[in-house]
């Protein structure tokens, strides 16, 4: 048995975080948790992982739900890509009548990819697939010193090797548990706690100083500004919203109107934009407002640049087309993206009534 995983196990069984889908063997309760902690910490992973137990116990559950059901209970966790991917596998597997128990079946679930595969492998059925993620990355890189790239092929290759290589084979579940737990709670990437951890004596990256140059990353991620302008149109009761396309963020997640423009424009530039009395369909407009100045949404590739008007509108039977007509009483039933739930709640205080302005 290594030394490296003895060390790594025995860290683990006194430190271990008590989380709930530790408790079982079901690959479902496995896979759903798995997905919900890609790109989420523990801490915020951990209610919706609650939630969506209580919504969907077993993969039956969650394959008859609508996806609007599914993405209600999703709304909020960002890469919304992972709930409609587990609702197609959800369905696949419904339909086969048993959730797949090989490693080739379940790395050919929709939005499984080689590191969802093998963590549901070991921790379902204590199969020898080792997880390769960015704890493990880190563990790995530090403790063997090893100064290539993570996001190049050859280096995804070469840590598939060594993360094979070190794992504990009779004890997969475990060791995989355990060494991810380790990269989140001791080797954690900056200032960790090296005079208290158990590998410190062998670890090359300190020895070497290069603790916190490591792991090495080739690239920057470009980031790309977009520049959003909602329009919250209330006409009575109701409100209009849209739901978003395919091939672009937050798809299937509903919308205010948008008019996405090349760059920043202020208030009395929307009222000159084509576009803005084009989605009003030439309805009389009774008041306008800002409702928020500009907030900066933050994702992986992108920061959006958003601001929000409301337009009411001085009919009340009124449809916009392109758009569905809902009670504005009825909007929490959609799933929306945490940006435009962030209007919803602004546009619901009152001190923002005083900045109505009308149009004549
Ligand atoms: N991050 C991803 N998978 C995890 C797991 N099973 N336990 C703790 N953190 C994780």
């Amino acid at each position: 048995m290594s030394f490296f995983a003895d060390k790594i196990i025995d860290w683990y069984k006194e430190n271990k975080r008590d989380l709930p889908w530790r408790d079982t063997k079901d690959p479902y309760k496995i896979w759903i948790s798995e997905i919900i902690l890609q790109q989420t910490r523990v801490v915020q992973g951990y209610d919706y992982y609650c939630r969506f137990m209580t919504h969907f116990p077993d993969v039956n559950t969650l394959a008859h739900a609508s996806e609007d059901e599914v993405m209600k209970c999703w709304q909020g966790l960002g890469y919304y890509s992972r709930a409609r991917n587990l609702h197609t596998a959800a369905k696949m597997i419904a339909e086969k009548g048993c959730f797949p128990t090989t490693y080739e079946e379940v790395r050919a679930l929709k939005g499984v990819g080689d590191y969802t595969a093998a963590a549901i492998c070991s921790f379902a059925y204590d199969l020898p697939y080792s997880v390769v993620d960015g704890n493990v990355y880190r563990v790995l890189s530090r403790w063997m010193g090893v100064e290539d790239p993570i996001d190049t092929g050859a280096g995804k290759k070469l840590f598939a090797s060594l993360a094979d290589e070190m794992m504990d084979k009779s004890r997969p579940a475990l060791y995989n548990q355990a060494i991810m737990d380790f990269g989140a709670l001791q080797c954690v990437p900056s200032s960790p706690s090296c005079l208290f951890c158990p590998l410190a004596d062998s670890c090359v990256a300190l020895q070497k100083n290069l603790v916190d140059k490591l792991p090495r990353k080739e690239r920057k991620t470009k980031v790309l500004d977009r520049y959003f302008s909602y329009i919250y149109v209330r006409a009575g009761v109701y409100t209009y919203i849209k739901k978003r396309a395919a091939g672009d963020i937050w798809q299937n997640l509903y919308e205010f109107p948008l008019i996405e423009t090349p760059g920043e424009v202020g208030e009395e530039a929307i009222l000159g934009l084509p576009e803005f009395h084009h989605l009003l369909g030439g309805h009389d407009i009774q008041s306008f407002r800002m409702v928020s100045p500009e907030i900066k949404h933050v994702l992986s590739h992108r920061v959006i640049h958003a601001k929000c008007y409301e337009v009411v509108l001085a009919e009340e039977n009124v449809t916009l087309p392109g758009f569905q007509r809902i009670q504005i009483d009825d909007f929490h039933n959609f799933p929306v993206s945490r940006l435009i739930s962030r209007f919803f709640s602004l546009l619901l205080k009152p001190n923002h009534k005083k900045q109505n302005h009308v149009i004549e």
